[in-house]
């Protein structure tokens, strides 16, 4: 690190030694664009000291420091040439307005482009759909050129500036962004930059034994390295592959010599490979990846793309002899992207999605490193307040760790394309006289079913056969008794399930952030097991909870005497609680001791506007007292919500499952 009074100096000697390089690589640029080149080193000078301190950070041991560097603000100043006007008037009005996904009328719902509606140009006529369900932020699951077979479900990207064929084109996504934009709703997409497919140019170069692409893996000769790696290393889809590295026969092809020709050598190396053996891990330490990344990066940016969700960030940064999640320099890097948006790309704001314990969670969130995060830690303790029917552990949990920087916001959700992980706080377990192991094993067995009197039908992810450990698959409604009540029992547990769905969905509208819909859960989709007979999934539990959008069912949505239709009204009559108050903006939120562990209450409170919410987990009626009513000023006229009343002015009788909203 530069001491803190010099990075600035350092960093304008350096700019000033490196803007007429840049000035005179991108003459043609500049006399075509000159009010374009103005804006940008308007930009380029107020955040330079940020890049320059962060990218000199990771990289200043590097002989070559400066070829980089000047090769990056070459990158970044073309890319701003490219972006469209229009993108460009985007980023002036976020400039002044950088708080607006804070608002209660944001909404965000994500999907798969072919499972919801066969490919980009189905999505576009799907708008006045999203529109009636209230959305303002859409997330298109990964939608970039993948292998053919297996990709993660488009984790593995074999091309970030390629839509995959059967999906449609480049040029139809930017149109998508576009109209998007003009119903007012940002587009998201993933960047997954911890890794590519082992089909992506620069790894098909690697595997040709191009040393420089070599060296944007993490790749090695023999088990020297992966041993001493793996000793501290954790496994995230041991079901797959044991470690963290794979061996390719076709990597370190012996080299031609002109006499013997390759006879009789034997090449082949390992490759850190994280998640499946076909997604390889990214070589950070080498600046000339990240470079290249902020060129995809920005590309994306430029399509219209208003937030880049950041796939796997706890992963990206490496080093021998620790967990290699989670490293400081895995910040830095976030960090060092951050600043080149705020140059070339002012409006694009990065979701973190870092599913790992919440202490290291929250330091992902900042304005200058990810505006958003996803809230894994909400997520699993709505479910296990649902198993449990208590509410110790996630009032606990919310006092103490959801006050994030006022200039960012949660993404709060109950259930995405991924498996659920118990990730809650063992620490925090433990000071409620709970052990997380023996809970997490718990809380397995009864979103497996397998629990005596579960009511969900979930199964495994990625079994541990070692450990024993699993995390959870299943959709909402499956989880939430839906599939069971219907198969198995009569109109009362179905009744419970739906109410069970429109708790928790209650809980994301309402708490704070920006409140995110898989899409299919608003009509109480159920589980798909046809998983199983497609060689390309049967071993991944997560497609269970990855339909094709049925939509006959859809139709149903305004019948309320439907499935379909309960679950859409009830949650439509939620959407516009939320919009209806400006109390829902922002993020602050006061925990409520409800002196009932059986209920969740909560304070909202946003300039002045406030709401007060009780959320009944259990299935039994339970009691609110008169003491706690008074002291948040809870009277009769102030419900907006709910079907409990509170009985001769007194307490509040909360019926099975109710979500109680007063607005004083
Ligand atoms: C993220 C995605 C997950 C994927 C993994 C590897 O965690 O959410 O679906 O398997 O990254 O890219
Ligand atoms: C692990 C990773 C997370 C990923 C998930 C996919 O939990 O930490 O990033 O989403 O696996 O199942």
């Amino acid at each position: 690190m530069i001491p803190e009074h010099l990075i600035e100096r350092e960093a304008r000697k350096s700019l000033q030694r490196l803007l007429p390089r840049v000035e005179q690589t991108l003459k043609k640029n500049i006399s075509k664009d000159p009010r374009g080149w103005s804006q940008f080193t308007t930009r380029l000078q107020k955040n330079f000291p940020a890049l320059f301190d962060l990218y000199f950070e990771v990289y200043n041991d590097r002989y070559d420091f400066f070829y980089h560097l000047e090769g990056l603000l070459i990158s970044i100043a073309r890319s701003w040439f490219n972006r469209p006007l229009d993108l460009r008037e985007l980023d002036e009005s976020r400039e002044k307005n950088p708080l607006w996904f804070q608002s209660n009328q944001m909404l965000g719902g994500v999907c798969y482009v072919d499972l919801f509606a066969n490919d980009l140009e189905g999505v576009k006529s799907k708008i006045p759909y999203f529109k009636e369900l209230g959305l303002t932020y859409l997330h298109l699951m990964p939608l970039f050129k993948m292998p053919n077979d297996e990709n993660d479900g488009g984790y593995a990207v074999s091309s970030y500036r390629e839509v995959h064929p059967p999906l449609g084109t480049m040029e139809q996504f930017a149109a998508l962004a576009r109209e998007l934009r003009n119903a007012n709703i940002s587009l998201v997409v993933d960047l997954v930059f911890n890794h590519t497919s082992n089909e992506h140019t620069w790894a098909e170069h690697a595997k040709a034994g191009d040393e420089e692409y070599a060296d944007f893996y993490r790749i090695f000769p023999d088990r020297e390295m992966p041993d001493r790696y793996e000793q501290n290393l954790r496994e995230i889809f041991p079901e797959e592959h044991a470690g963290a590295f794979t061996f390719f026969s076709e990597l370190f092809p012996p080299p031609i010599s002109r006499i013997e020709g390759r006879a009789g050598e034997r090449g082949g190396g390992w490759a850190w490979t994280t998640f499946h053996s076909y997604q390889w891990d990214l070589n950070y330490s080498n600046p000339a990846v990240f470079n290249r990344m902020v060129e995809e990066m920005l590309f994306l940016a430029n399509q219209g793309v208003e937030v880049l969700r950041l796939d796997a960030v706890a992963f990206i940064w490496k080093q021998l002899g620790t967990s290699c999640e989670n490293l400081p320099q895995a910040h830095t890097v976030i960090k060092a992207f951050n600043a080149v948006t705020r140059i070339a790309s002012p409006s694009l704001l990065f979701k973190s999605e870092a599913i790992v314990h919440p202490d290291d969670l929250v330091k992902y969130i900042s304005p200058d490193e990810c505006q958003l995060s996803y809230n894994p830690l909400l997520m699993a303790l709505l479910w296990n307040s649902l198993a449990t029917r208590k509410t110790r552990l996630l009032s606990h949990s919310l006092a103490t760790r959801s006050k994030i920087h006022p200039e960012t916001a949660w993404v709060n959700y109950v259930r995405v394309h991924d498996d659920i992980g118990w990730t809650f706080s063992d620490e925090d377990a433990a000071l409620l006289s709970v052990n997380g192991n023996d809970h997490r094993r718990f809380l397995n067995e009864f979103y497996r079913g397998r629990f005596n009197g579960s009511f969900a039908r979930g199964l495994p992810f990625q079994e541990n056969p070692v450990s024993g450990d699993c995390r959870i698959s299943g959709t909402c409604a499956s989880l939430a008794g839906l599939e069971k009540s219907l198969h198995e029992e009569g109109a009362e547990e179905v009744e419970l399930a739906i109410r069970r769905i429109l708790l928790i969905h209650g809980v994301i509208l309402t708490i704070g952030g920006i409140p995110l819909i898989y899409l299919g859960d608003e009509i109480g989709t159920l589980n798909d097991y046809t998983y199983r007979d497609d060689p390309a999934h049967e071993r991944d539990s997560r497609w269970v909870h990855r339909p094709r959008a049925d939509w006959e069912k859809y139709a149903k949505r305004s019948d309320v005497n439907t499935i379909e239709g309960r679950v859409y009204q009830g949650l439509q009559k939620l959407i516009a609680l939320r919009k209806g108050s400006d109390a829902f903006s922002g993020g602050n939120l006061e925990i409520i001791s409800t002196e009932n562990e059986h209920v969740l209450g909560f304070v909202r409170s946003h300039q002045g506007k406030r709401a007060i919410i009780f959320a009944n987990f259990s299935e039994q009626e339970r009691v609110i007292p008169v003491r706690v009513l008074k002291q948040y000023n809870c009277f009769i006229a102030h419900q907006v919500h709910g079907s409990s009343e509170i009985i001769d002015q007194k307490e509040l009788k909360l019926s099975a499952l109710d979500f109680v909203v007063f607005c004083p």
